[in-house]
C-alpha cells in the first residue's frame, strides 16, 4: 500500500519537471521569433530598419480602424492584424510593447478556438471575409505607380518596403509574383495557381491601359527591351536597361514599331531576384508581348475571380477616388482605410487617346489579341483611326 503513493510523488515530480522544461522551451521559442528581425529573402531593406517603429505601434496605428475596434478582442478579429500577429515576426523589434503583444495572442487564441469549435463547411461560400491585402498587377507604362500611389493614400500597403519605392508598396509576397510587373515568360502553372486560388486575402488590382495609348507609351518609353540583334549582350546580368533605345527608336516610325521584335529584359530574374526567370524572351512584336502579359492576370482572373479589380487608367485617371470608393463598397474595405483619408483629386496629368493613320490602325487591329482585349474591357474600338483632311 505504501509504494502507490511514492510512486505517485515520482510522476508528479517528473511531470511537474516535464512541464516546466516544455514551458520554458516554447517560451524561448515564441522570444526568439518575437525578437528575429525577419530576414528578407529578396535583399530588400527590412521593415523594421525602414521605420524602427516598434511593433505595437504599428499595431496601434493606422492598422486598426478606429470605427470598427472597441476592444483587443476586436483587433484581434480583423483579418489583417492576425496576419501581422500570426507571421508577425517583421513587426516586432525589441522595443516592442509585448504587454499588448500577449494580450492580441491571448485574444487571437481565443478567436482560433472558437473558430474551430463553430465552424461551418459551407459557410466559406456564402460569407466570404473580405481581402486584408492589395497587390497591383500591370504592364510596364500602364500606369502602376500612378495607381499605387492613390491606393497608398487610402490604403496601408501590406509590404511597405521602401518609401522611395513607391511602386513596390503593393508587390506581391507571393515569390513568382514579388514585383508589380512580375512578368515571367511562362504561364503561372499549376503549384503556383494553387497557391493563388488559396490567398482569398488578396484583392488583386490589374492595371491596364488602351493597346493603341500603351504601344506608343512602349516606343517613347521602352522599359527593359533588348534589341533581339543580339539578347545576351545587350541585355547583361543585372543592368536596367530599356532606355538606352529610346533614341534609336525615335528613328522608327510608330507603324514599323509595331512590328518590331521585342527582346525583353527579364526583369523579373535580374531586378533584385524577384522572380524564377532564367532566360531572356523574344516576342514577335510588342502586341504579343502584351498578349502574354494579359494571358497572365488572366489567369489569375479565373483562379480568383471575386478578389479581382481590373483598373484602366484613362478611368482611373479622371477619378481616382470613384475607385477608391468602389473598392471600399464591393470589398468592403472600410477597416483597411486610413484614418483622416481625404477624397482624391483627378490626375494631374490625363493621358489623351491617340489616334491612328490608316497603315498603323491596320497594323493594330491585326496584330492585337481583341479576344483577350475583351477580358480587360477593351474593343477594336479602342483603337481609334484619324480622319484626315481632305
Ligand atoms: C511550378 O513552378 C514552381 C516554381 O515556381 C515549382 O517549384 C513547381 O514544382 C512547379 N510545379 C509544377 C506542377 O510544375
Ligand atoms: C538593334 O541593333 C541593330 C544592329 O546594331 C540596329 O540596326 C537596330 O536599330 C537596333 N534596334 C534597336 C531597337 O535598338
Ligand atoms: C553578341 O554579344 C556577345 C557578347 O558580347 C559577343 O560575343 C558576340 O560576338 C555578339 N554577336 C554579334 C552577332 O554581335
Ligand atoms: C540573385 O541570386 C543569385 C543566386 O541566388 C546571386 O548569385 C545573385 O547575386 C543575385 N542577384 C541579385 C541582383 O541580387
Ligand atoms: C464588412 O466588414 C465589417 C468589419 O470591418 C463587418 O463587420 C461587416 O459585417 C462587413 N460587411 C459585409 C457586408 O460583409
Amino acid at each position: 500500500m505504501a509504494a502507490i503513493p511514492k510512486l505517485n510523488v515520482h510522476v508528479l515530480v517528473i511531470a511537474i519537471f516535464m512541464f516546466i522544461s516544455l514551458m520554458a522551451s516554447v517560451q524561448r521559442v515564441i522570444w526568439s521569433a518575437m525578437m528575429m528581425p525577419w530576414d528578407n529573402d529578396d535583399g530588400h531593406p527590412r521593415r523594421v530598419d525602414m521605420d524602427s517603429k516598434p511593433w505595437s505601434t504599428i499595431v496601434n496605428d493606422d492598422d486598426i480602424d478606429d470605427y470598427t475596434t472597441a476592444s483587443l478582442r476586436d483587433a484581434a478579429n480583423q483579418p489583417f492584424i492576425q496576419n501581422k500577429i500570426r507571421g508577425g515576426r517583421d513587426y516586432v523589434t525589441k522595443k516592442a510593447n509585448n504587454h499588448l503583444l500577449k494580450k492580441l495572442r491571448t485574444a487571437l487564441t481565443t478567436a482560433d478556438h472558437a473558430n474551430i469549435h463553430h465552424h461551418h463547411p459551407h459557410r466559406a461560400a456564402t460569407d466570404p471575409v473580405s481581402p486584408t491585402n492589395i497587390y497591383i498587377l500591370g504592364e510596364r507604362n500602364s500606369g502602376t505607380n500612378y495607381a499605387a500611389s492613390i491606393l497608398k493614400k487610402a490604403f496601408i500597403p501590406p509590404n511597405d518596403m521602401d518609401p522611395s519605392r513607391l511602386h513596390e508598396a503593393f508587390s506581391s509576397d507571393i515569390p513568382i509574383l514579388r514585383h508589380k510587373h512580375m512578368f515571367r515568360h511562362s504561364l503561372l502553372n499549376e503549384t503556383e495557381l494553387n497557391e493563388i486560388s488559396g490567398r482569398t486575402d488578396i484583392l488583386w488590382i490589374l492595371v491596364v491601359r488602351r493597346p493603341c495609348d500603351w504601344a506608343e507609351a512602349m516606343k517613347r518609353l521602352p522599359w527593359h527591351m533588348c534589341n533581339t540583334t543580339n539578347i545576351s549582350s545587350d541585355c547583361p546580368g543585372t543592368k536596367l536597361v530599356g532606355f538606352e533605345h529610346s533614341k534609336t527608336l525615335m528613328k522608327y516610325s510608330f507603324a514599323e514599331f509595331m512590328e518590331l521584335e521585342w527582346g525583353d529584359w527579364p526583369e523579373s530574374s535580374n531586378f533584385r531576384n524577384l522572380s524564377f526567370v532564367s532566360k531572356d524572351f523574344i516576342y514577335r512584336n510588342v502586341f504579343e508581348l502584351r498578349r502574354h502579359k494579359l494571358q497572365l492576370m488572366k489567369q489569375i482572373v479565373d483562379m480568383v475571380p471575386r478578389n479581382v479589380k481590373i483598373v484602366r487608367l484613362h478611368e482611373l485617371e479622371l477619378s481616382p477616388e470613384l475607385m477608391i470608393q468602389n473598392l471600399i463598397t464591393e470589398f468592403n474595405l472600410t477597416r483597411l482605410l486610413r484614418k483622416n483619408y481625404r477624397p482624391q483629386q483627378p490626375s494631374a496629368k490625363q493621358h489623351r487617346e491617340k489616334c491612328l493613320s490608316d497603315e498603323e490602325w491596320e497594323i493594330a487591329q491585326r496584330e492585337i489579341d481583341w479576344e483577350m482585349e475583351a477580358n480587360f474591357g477593351y474593343t477594336f474600338l479602342d483603337c481609334h483611326r484619324c480622319y484626315e483632311e481632305q
